[in-house]
């Protein structure tokens, strides 16, 4: 697994360095949908990350954002976000980051992602615990929703009504407060390293949380569905905390989601 996590490594730093090139220039920015951006930067980084992994690995499938991969019903299946948290790239907001995750029979089992203007590195392998910039990491010692700084985000690619504002809401009125900072792969590293005490959000895609999530776990937190079944890659929403607060999390969201249906 090592082996693995290494080449994940040294290919998030390379990729890593094409985006922080791109956030110093000015920006070519195209449409994918209404709001949904993406920039040189996005291509450039997984052309890279995924022309890496297909050589070294060719039995390997690969899923990534910008359709540049090969996936396929193989053992081992990379999800690779080349440029998470876009929106901020394209605003010149320093918050973004690649995220590699090596999923083996629909597990995460190795998980890399690289803040390269903050210059963090936050990688896991299952089993082995979470790491920031090779130094062990643990998510937070809270141990009441009415104590905790949370997270979520909202789809880049909707500018329709979202029942998360209800959750966000809600939330806010509960916790410390509820951050949005557009880059789900960095909003899972914060729960894993401790500065966030919980992140939820619907409709993610597999290269948005395959890394983060192992990370998560590795680092003590817990990661389940609104309901509290295990997360599936892609699934529709996603929750994740220090454990500590997970029940309580998943109450509350309970009732939010018992009074969106009711009120639709
Ligand atoms: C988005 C970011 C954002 C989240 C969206 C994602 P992108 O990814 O992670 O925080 O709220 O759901 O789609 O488009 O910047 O790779
Ligand atoms: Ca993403
Ligand atoms: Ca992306």
């Amino acid at each position: 697994m090592k082996e693995f996590l290494n080449v994940a490594v040294d290919i998030a730093r390379e990729a890593g360095a094409i985006l922080r090139e791109g956030f110093e220039r000015p920006k070519t920015i195209t449409y994918k949908g209404e709001v949904d951006l993406v920039t040189e930067s996005d291509r450039r980084s997984e052309e890279l990350v995924v022309s890496r992994l297909k050589k070294l690995f060719p039995d390997h499938g690969i899923v990534a954002e910008e359709g540049s991969g090969a996936a396929a019903r193989t053992k081992y299946c990379w999800h690779v976000d080349p440029l998470d948290g876009t929106t901020n790239f394209a605003h010149g907001y320093p918050c973004f980051a690649v995220s590699i995750g090596l999923v083996e029979d629909g597990k995460p089992i190795v998980g890399v992602v690289f803040n390269p203007v903050a210059d963090e590195l936050f990688t896991a392998v299952r089993g082995e615990g979470a790491f920031l910039n090779k130094k062990r990491v643990r998510v937070s010692p809270v141990e009441k929703l009415a104590n905790s700084l949370v997270a979520t985000g909202f789809p880049t690619h909707l500018r329709k009504k979202s029942s998360n504002m209800e959750y966000y809401w809600q939330f806010t009125l509960r916790t410390h407060g509820v951050r949005r900072d557009g880059s789900a792969s960095l909003d899972l590293c914060s729960v894993a390293c401790g500065r966030f005490d919980a992140y939820w959000e619907f409709g993610l895609s597999s290269w948005d949380t395959a890394a983060g999530v192992l990370l998560v776990e590795e680092a003590g937190g817990t990661v389940s569905d609104l309901t509290g079944q295990p997360y599936r890659l892609g699934g529709p929403s996603l929750i994740s905390s220090n454990g500590r607060i997970h029940a309580e999390l998943q109450e509350v969201a309970a009732s939010i989601a018992a009074r969106v249906a009711k009120d639709g």
